[in-house]
């Protein structure tokens, strides 16, 4: 069960609950706060629960159904600036701002749970869950006092529906629904991937369509064609591991602090690149796909090789693997240029804070007479504008109605798939 304050009220989640197979559920919870309670609320009560709430009604609360009430359908017809606030929670990182659909960001704000997972070197689920419970409601109320806004103000709230944690998203999910629901304001779910495919076009000026984009970060590798919003076609994508994931179990290897992408870039500043020659998995396939799971492996075995692992060689050897994936890296893109016969390149994802990366990247297009996008480090890795950005170009003209609003997640989502409108199991 999740409980959560909102404004000064409480909403109770009960994520999962088979409430028609088990009606005796909410019993306690409802003897505890019988005279408290207001209202019931079955969101997705397409799911049995609108059932199981006719048995409840004995309790006397008000029922109020998914089904969201007509006479509260969005007020703001096409074309009116819209204030979209975006919640992003599908990982670590818990991040919210609100985007004006004419102004621009308004504000954002964003926690990262770095410093809890550092003890166990990488992502712990149900902490990650539990940590968005405590942060995002303090984190959005600090980002609205910093915007002079009210939460009134907003008209369509954005929360990153997946791919990502499944407890982790809820919670954002889980807001979101409330705060649509309590707001009045329509609710909608963006892709992760399509929030950072997106957010090079905050950038001043913002790229023009169509470019390729490259999604570095730690759960995917993939070049994409971008004609528009909406329209995405997967050009290739990594085989095993994930550009950032190689980064971090690289930076295990040698010894460094989650979270590895970082502090191994830091690390690789100190040191001699041609020190080491990795291979550059891939890069001559002719395709556009790729395979870092065996760079982790190549540099465990020279470690073990080596007499000594001091600063200078760990240094070296950081320098010497972040070279061979910048290379394979920047290769496929100028591939993926030429293939698509297209001049612009923009690069999204965490993996798109790298220095060398953006180097070396600037130094391939321009040699070739392109252009390079990328967004502010800020907004490479996860952030919630991102999110409001992006609902901002699929909704900003023409937001949905308050019935379509959506109260389920997708842990795994393929972004070609949730293009075309479609969506996978979701978790419920
Ligand atoms: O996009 P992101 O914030 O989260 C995911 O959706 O995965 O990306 C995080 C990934 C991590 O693997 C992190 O180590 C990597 O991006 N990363 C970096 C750098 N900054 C973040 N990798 C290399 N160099 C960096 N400067
Ligand atoms: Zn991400």
């Amino acid at each position: 069960m999740l409980a959560l304050a909102l404004g000064s009220g409480l909403l109770v989640e009960l994520a999962r609950a088979k409430l028609r197979e088990e009606p005796g559920l909410l019993d306690g919870a409802l003897e505890a706060a019988k005279r408290h309670v207001e209202g019931l609320v079955f969101l997705d009560s397409d799911d049995g629960h609108g059932e199981c709430g006719k048995e409840i009604d004995a309790g006397k609360p008000r029922i109020i159904s998914a089904f969201w009430p007509r006479e509260r359908r969005p007020g703001a017809p096409e074309g009116t600036p819209l204030l979209i606030l975006g919640i992003e929670t599908s990982c670590d990182e818990t991040g919210v701002a609100l985007y004006d659909t004419r102004a621009g960001l308004l504000g954002e704000a964003l926690h990262s749970q770095v410093l809890l997972h550092a003890d166990y070197g990488g992502v712990v689920p149900e902490l990650a869950s539990r940590d968005h419970v405590r942060r995002l409601l303090p984190l959005l109320h600090r980002m609205l006092e910093q915007a002079e806004r009210r939460i009134e103000e907003v008209d369509l709230v954005a929360f990153t529906q997946g791919p990502g944690l499944g407890g982790a998203l809820l919670v954002g999910a889980a807001v979101a629904a409330g705060l649509g629901l309590a707001l009045g304001k329509p609710v909608v779910g963006i892709h992760h991937l399509e929030g950072h495919l997106l957010s090079p076009l905050l950038s001043d000026p913002a790229p023009a369509f169509p470019f390729v984009a490259l999604l570095v970060s730690g759960g995917h590798t993939q070049l994409m064609r971008v004609d528009g919003v909406g329209r995405y076609a997967l050009l290739g994508e990594t085989q095993d591991d994930a550009a950032g994931e190689a980064f971090d179990k690289t930076a295990t290897v040698l010894g460094l602090e989650y979270p590895g992408g970082p502090a191994l870039a830091r690390l690789a500043e100190k040191g001699d690149a041609s020190r080491h020659h990795f291979p550059r998995p891939m890069i001559s396939s002719g395709d556009l796909d790729f395979s870092f799971s065996g760079l982790k492996t190549a540099v465990l075995t020279r470690v073990r090789e080596l007499p000594r692992l001091d600063e200078k060689a760990r240094a070296d050897l950081a320098a010497s693997f972040q070279a061979a994936v910048v290379d394979v890296l920047a290769a496929k893109c100028v591939l993926a240029l030429e293939r698509e016969r297209l001049d612009r390149l923009v690069v999204a994802g965490g993996v798109g804070a790298n220095a060398a990366l953006r180097e070396a990247l600037l130094r391939e297009t321009s040699a070739r007479g392109s252009e390079v996008c990328f967004p502010p480090p800020r907004l490479c890795t996860d952030n919630g504008a991102m999110i409001a950005f992006a609902a901002a170009l699929k909704y900003g003209e023409a937001p949905p109605s308050r019935e379509a609003s959506p109260f389920n997640v997708f842990p795994r989502w393929d972004l070609a798939e949730a293009a075309r409108g479609g969506q996978s199991t979701p978790l419920r």
